[in-house]
């Protein structure tokens, strides 16, 4: 089945093939457009093509990249970055927008407090829908970027070992990664409280769909000397119904030049973004740390999403030679 009209919710809708394409694809214009290199930036070819950016929750990375890769794409965008400054504000419905915004535009990217509104969006809307994070539900299209990053760096899923650490209860990117991830070979670790812990149903998918029950564990120190990534999380406050439990997990975990010393010279440091007090700056100049990097990756990342889900290229025919890994 092509990509092509399909909407992205969850990263399982989508088999382990058509996630090496995209990310095939996003190398390719990454090296096409000189992406790395600011001053080596091409202009693109006008596209007669329009997406809606239609953001109810807080976003510098996932909106400004899904803007940045319309427009290097050729595109125009259409924002609803301030909900209050919409007809919501009046009370109207997320399907009714999702219907009415489908109509001005050929694809949305929309980012929703609620868990499910993404669905919502897809089935009241009459073009495709990204998913841009939805409550603590699922965030797949940072996990493409995350998958995107880990593979330039270490040119291969299969066999490594990846660290999940923080708020893994909560965190939509972690819902999103860690399926992923075991589907693509790589050994999970999840290190969080247990107040904090991976939902149960996600743990229940990984062993079904991996044939691997990842490790469980609160101790970090422990846990950083095996891994080959440590995928950094924030303890997100705006999740938390009770403000004092928020207060007692707060600084739990933090990654510093002390906390390195136990872990491999070539351990990658990655989180999604935004940090709080979890990666301090000191480590910001170690070679291992590669968020920034990471963030950028959500550029050629979205423009190869979007192209395919709008049809303008095929699916790369031959996946990477020996990065591909069976559907
Ligand atoms: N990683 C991420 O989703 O960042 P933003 O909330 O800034 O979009």
């Amino acid at each position: 089945m092509s990509l092509a009209g399909r909407s992205l919710v969850s990263l399982e809708d989508f088999s382990t093939q058509e996630i090496i394409s995209i990310l095939d694809l996003a190398e390719e214009m990454a090296q096409a457009l000189g992406w790395e290199e600011a001053e080596q930036r091409q202009a693109a070819k006008p596209l007669d093509r329009i997406l809606a950016t239609l953001f109810f929750e807080p976003s510098t990375r996932t909106r400004m990249s899904f803007e940045a890769a319309m427009l290097r794409l050729g595109g125009s965008v259409i924002t609803m970055a301030d909900s209050k400054a919409s007809s919501t504000a009046k009370g109207e419905s997320l399907a009714d927008t999702a219907r009415i915004v489908s109509g001005y535009c050929d694809i949305i990217a929309i980012r929703h407090p609620q868990p499910g509104a993404a669905q919502i969006a897809v089935d009241n809307a009459s073009v495709p829908v990204i998913n841009a994070g939805d409550g603590h539900n699922r965030h797949p299209t940072q996990a493409l970027t995350d998958l995107f990053c880990l593979r330039r760096h270490k040119g291969r899923f299969s066999g490594l070992k990846v660290g999940l650490c923080g708020d893994l209860k909560y965190g939509r990117t972690v819902h999103s990664l860690a399926p992923v991830l075991a589907r693509l070979g790589c050994e999970l670790v999840f290190i969080s409280p247990d107040m904090l812990a991976m939902p149960p149903e996600i743990v229940e998918s990984i062993r079904q769909t991996s044939d691997q029950t990842p490790q469980q564990t609160d101790d970090l120190p422990a846990a950083i000397s095996n891994l080959d990534m440590l995928y950094m999380t924030r303890i997100q406050k705006e999740r938390f119904a009770d403000a004092a439990e928020y207060e007692h997990y707060k600084g739990i975990y933090v990654v510093d030049k002390a906390a390195l010393r136990g872990a491999h010279e070539e351990m990658l440091i990655m989180h999604p973004l935004p940090r709080v007090d979890e990666i301090t700056p000191e480590i910001d100049d170690d070679p291992r740390a590669v968020y920034f990097q990471q963030a950028a990756g959500g550029v050629p990342v979205r423009m190869a999403l979007m192209a395919l889900l709008l049809g303008l290229m095929p699916e790369p025919a031959t996946p990477k030679s020996g990065l591909a890994e069976p559907a």
